[in-house]
């Protein structure tokens, strides 16, 4: 049996049924992604949205690269099979070089059927939050120095030295392609977030950046010259102080199962995990 139907995002007889996955929609077109979603009877099952590198930075900047969502958590395992089969294809006459699937880890019969054709496991991380209720103490010996728009290509190169050696196969692959950021997604990236260079008087020891406005610490990476000598928990500190003085109240994160070190030190700080996600991939080709 075929899902038969699929409208695309640009469908003017489709509202009724873009409707129904409005959230991704509105996404995905606030991001300027072309989308397409496939229906039984209109009733979405699932949806294909398509973008362009840099956007999860798992292949060279420019790459065509694809997401495959299924729309309703109860949709039946059965009808999963059917739809990830369909959306495959689909994606495979595009050139899309890579399509990805996301799901919380409880959810095995959606996981194994995506695994079936051929997605492999290359995220599995926990969602951790943090209320902040008061300000932390942070030691007045390191110095937090914002990194300004002409510096951010040094954050960059930092960042990627910074934020090596860890388990997390998602980062380790961003890590790979991380130089090739273009400028124009450095100046929209910029905009949203706040860097900083983490000193301890001459030397540079890490680095942290965070969305002042949701609350998302996007990372953390400490010198593996410096690390366990406390500049992490600094930096975290200092983050969830700014973050309380923008009147933020609520910091969230992700950092993958297996990275140790970093679920450690956000549980020293009080970050309780909120939800497990794991995502796969399709590549086209292996590697
Ligand atoms: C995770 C990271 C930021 C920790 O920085 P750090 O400066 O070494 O950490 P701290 O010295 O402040 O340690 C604070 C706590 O973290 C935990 N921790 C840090 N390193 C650890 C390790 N290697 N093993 C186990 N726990 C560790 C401990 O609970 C520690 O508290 P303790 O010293 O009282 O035991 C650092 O290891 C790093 O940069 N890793 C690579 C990038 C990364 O994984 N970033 C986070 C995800 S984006």
């Amino acid at each position: 049996m075929e899902v038969t139907e699929v409208y695309s995002h640009d469908d003017p007889n489709a509202s009724d049924v873009i409707a129904q996955v409005a959230n991704y929609a509105n996404h995905a077109r606030a991001m300027g992604l072309p989308f397409w979603i496939f229906a039984e009877e209109r009733k979405p099952i699932g949806m294909v949205v398509f973008g362009r590198e840099p956007i999860q930075l798992l292949a060279p900047v420019g790459t065509l690269m694809s997401f495959i969502l299924v729309a309703d958590p109860q949709t039946s395992r059965e009808k999963i099979r059917e739809f990830a089969s369909e959306a495959l294809d689909f994606v495979k006459r595009t050139k899309a070089q890579y399509a990805l699937a996301a799901f919380p880890h409880e959810r095995e019969e959606a996981i194994a059927e995506f695994e079936s054709l051929g997605f492999k496991e290359i995220d599995d991380c926990y969602e951790m939050i943090y209320k902040i209720d008061e300000p932390f103490e942070v030691s007045d010996k390191i110095q937090f120095n914002k990194v300004e728009r002409k510096e951010i290509q040094d954050f960059v190169r930092l960042a990627k030295e910074f934020l090596s050696g860890t388990p997390d196969s998602m980062l380790n692959n961003t890590l790979k392609f991380i130089l090739e950021l273009p400028d124009d997604f450095l100046d929209v990236y910029y905009k949203i977030e706040d860097f900083y260079f983490i000193k301890e008087g001459e030397k540079t020891v890490g680095i942290v950046n965070f969305d002042p406005r949701t609350g998302r610490i996007s990372n953390v990476g400490i010198s593996p010259k410096y690390r366990r000598q406390g500049y992490g928990e600094q930096a975290v500190r200092f983050a969830l102080n700014k973050l309380l003085q923008n009147n933020v109240k609520q910091a969230y994160l992700r950092v993958h199962v297996k990275n140790k070190a970093a679920i450690n030190l956000y549980k020293k700080i009080g970050f309780l995990p909120e939800t497990r996600i794991k995502t796969l991939i399709w590549r086209r080709t292996a590697g």
